[in-house]
């Protein structure tokens, strides 16, 4: 069934158990409401109390600002990130808990205790001194999921430099593409990484790429693969060679950052265009990943919490790293496939480590539900209390089975709701308070003013769809689009002059929201963000292709799978040879998440005379509801049928 008419047809209301609400941070939506009205009425007072929960190397002042539209928060306050994950924690008696437990696809784990990771990262973070590396500069990681990687990220943050972690399943060109933005001095990577027992050499997708990143100067390479890797000479350096050298001490004084320095940079695709650098900053940030954390997670002394994302997209940044790390959580976090060697992976890891708190995505769900009942039954997965999921809307049945199946009816789900702009989650039930209705994100979050516009600005009826906007900053909100300030502005804020998501949603007569998916030109493919620009640049960057244009179309496990339709230039062939061709092509281009599942060739794209191309009608012919709206402006209305008649299946 549809999305959209499965959760219209979802009446059915899930509680907490009494049990678990009496433990919770937050026990009933009385206290949810009282809490709520005092965060939108005072905002400032409620953020600086919070606030106080964190260790600061000096007070803030003010703390929010509005600077013409740039909104900063804590000025005036000076702290550190990594000192806030790490040595608070051991001060406080934590030393010996476990702050990461690394599960790889294959071999032998790691633990690491908040002692031993703060070591580790002090040592790195001598490493990157050495290399002359200093506060303000950007570092570009490209790295698997190993534990190198949040070492990388919280070393940066101890020296106050900027890390911008690219995705390891992106390309040698979207790797370029963010190193030329964000003029990168220093790289960090790995020889290699393992997906479903296959070796994929990273190293090489980089040594293509710095060929046209002239600034890059130094590489630093993690040994993951034995796959006997490229090592520049003078560039390149081993991560282990390095760590190891008798001058690296495993003590490193931390910067005192201002509030408002920059923490990263994560890439992401818009409306239009390259992908956009999203900039956060210290104090804000980690306060909002700390308090939802904390909150949403119902975060407990003895929990061990596993989320299934990548640290490459925000949701690893926030809910793997910076938020369970300030909450001295003991974190889950794995290298490789859900499916490898066995469908039971993630249930094998939920025995494996007790872990009570398990956060993954709908379109996992659903692969998952689909391998039958039998894996995740075979495992014992009683340690489980809470789960969540993340990414794309989820459907009522794959909500259903997560429940049944996966929680067996004890564990209260959060479906939250946010994105790489917001920094942390800005939608989503609180697992003691929140009666839950399967499919909806439901309340905002405390001092979050979420609501739904006409495209006139006027504020929609209770269920009626329209664009879901944030009416009030937070304090872990972005803060600019890397060396783009007016992008900022225009994407995020031109046309309601408050946030816009670029979601759709509605509100039902209870508040509760449920988001119905991207208004723009963003894709979610299996809970990715791919902008339908990047697909197109790099379709029509093949030798035979003169156009494309790509739109989503419901996909059974990936939520949305892309559609190209693509125009040949004259001496080109139609075959099918081409066809698989141009697929890798995108894949090679981009990266193999954004692959097209189909691609139709065409003779003509629907144009209107201005030549602009409708994609809202190329939508309707792919996803095959014929729901085209007025098509008499086009040039010539006649292509419309010849597309819907040549569609694929
Ligand atoms: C887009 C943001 C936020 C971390 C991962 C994605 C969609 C995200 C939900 C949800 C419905 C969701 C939205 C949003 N999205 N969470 N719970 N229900 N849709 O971050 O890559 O920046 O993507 O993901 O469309 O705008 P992102």
């Amino acid at each position: 069934m549809p999305y959209i008419d499965s959760i219209l047809k979802e009446k059915r209301v899930f509680y907490p158990s009494h049990e678990f609400s009496r433990k919770s941070h937050i026990k009933n939506m009385a206290e949810y409401s009282k809490l709520y009205k005092k965060s939108i009425e005072s905002p400032e007072k409620f953020w600086a109390e919070k606030a106080n929960e964190l260790e600061w190397f000096k007070k803030w002042e003010t703390v929010l600002r509005n600077d013409m539209g740039f909104f900063k928060w804590f000025e005036g306050g000076r702290l550190n990130v990594s000192y806030n994950c790490l040595d608070r924690i051991v001060k406080s008696g934590k030393g010996s808990k476990t702050a990461l437990i690394w599960e790889p696809e294959s071999g032998e784990g790691k633990k690491y205790t908040y002692e031993q990771l703060l070591k580790e990262v002090c040592k790195f973070a001598n490493v990157l001194k050495k290399l002359d590396v200093k506060k303000g500069n950007v570092v570009q990681i490209y790295l698997p999921m190993i534990p190198e990687l949040p070492i990388a990220m919280l070393a940066c943050a101890r020296i106050g430099a900027i890390h911008s972690v690219v995705f390891a399943g992106f390309s040698s060109d979207a790797l370029k593409d963010r190193i030329r933005d964000s003029n990168a001095e220093l790289l960090i990577t790995a020889d290699g990484s393992f997906r479903n027992g296959k070796i994929f050499s990273l190293k090489k997708n980089v040594d293509i790429a710095l060929k046209e990143c002239p600034t890059i100067k130094n590489v630093i390479v993690v040994k993951r693969t034995d796959n006997n890797a490229y090592i520049a000479n003078g560039r390149d350096a081993w991560w282990h060679e390095l760590i190891n050298k008798k001058e690296i001490k495993d003590i490193c004084e931390p910067e005192s950052m201002h509030s408002e320095d920059s923490l990263f940079i994560l890439y992401t695709s818009g409306t239009t265009g390259k992908p956009k650098g999203i900039l956060h900053t210290q104090a804000g940030y980690l306060l909002f990943v700390y308090l939802t954390f904390k909150w949403i997670f119902d975060i407990k002394e003895n929990d061990s919490y596993f989320c299934t994302a990548d640290i490459g997209w925000i949701t690893g940044h926030s809910y793997i790293v910076y938020g369970p790390l300030s909450n001295g959580a003991t974190v889950v976090m794995y290298e490789g496939s859900p499916t490898f060697p066995k469908p039971d992976r993630f249930w094998r890891i939920i025995e494996k480590h007790k872990v009570t708190i398990f956060y993954t995505a709908p379109t996992a769900i659903r692969a998952l539900a689909k391998e039958g009942d039998e894996w995740p039954n075979k495992c014992n997965l009683s340690s489980l209390r809470l789960l969540g999921t993340v990414g794309e809307p989820i459907n009522p049945e794959a909500w259903i089975w997560y429940h049944n199946v996966i929680g067996k009816n004890k564990c209260p789900i959060v479906d939250t709701w946010w994105q790489t702009e917001t920094g942390g989650i800005l939608i989503s039930p609180l697992p003691g308070a929140t009666p839950l209705k399967p499919g909806s994100a439901t309340k905002p979050f405390f001092g979050i003013l979420a609501d739904v516009l006409r495209e006139d600005g006027s504020k929609a009826n209770p269920n009626e769809g329209g664009y879901l906007v944030i009416k009030n900053p937070w304090p872990g909100m972005l803060r600019t689009v890397w060396d783009d300030p007016q992008r900022y502005k225009n994407a995020y804020f031109e046309k309601f002059g408050v946030y816009l998501t670029g979601d759709s949603a509605r509100m039902d007569e209870d508040g509760y929201f449920w988001i119905m998916g991207r208004i723009d030109d963003v894709i979610k493919v299996a809970g990715h963000r791919i902008g339908s620009a990047e697909v197109e640049s790099s379709l029509v960057s093949h030798k035979d292709v003169a156009e494309a244009a790509v739109v989503p179309y419901p996909h059974e496990i990936k939520g949305q799978a892309i559609y190209a339709f693509v125009v040949l230039k004259k001496n080109a062939k139609k075959s099918g040879q081409l066809n698989d061709e141009l697929k890798k092509h995108v894949a090679e281009r981009v990266g193999p998440i954004a692959k097209p599942d189909k691609i139709q060739f065409a003779d003509e794209l629907p144009k209107t005379r201005s030549g602009k191309i409708m994609r809202r009608i190329l939508k309707a012919i792919a996803d095959g509801s014929k729901d085209y709206g007025n098509i008499t402006t086009l040039t010539d209305p006649g292509v419309v049928e010849i597309l819907a008649k040549n569609r694929l299946n």
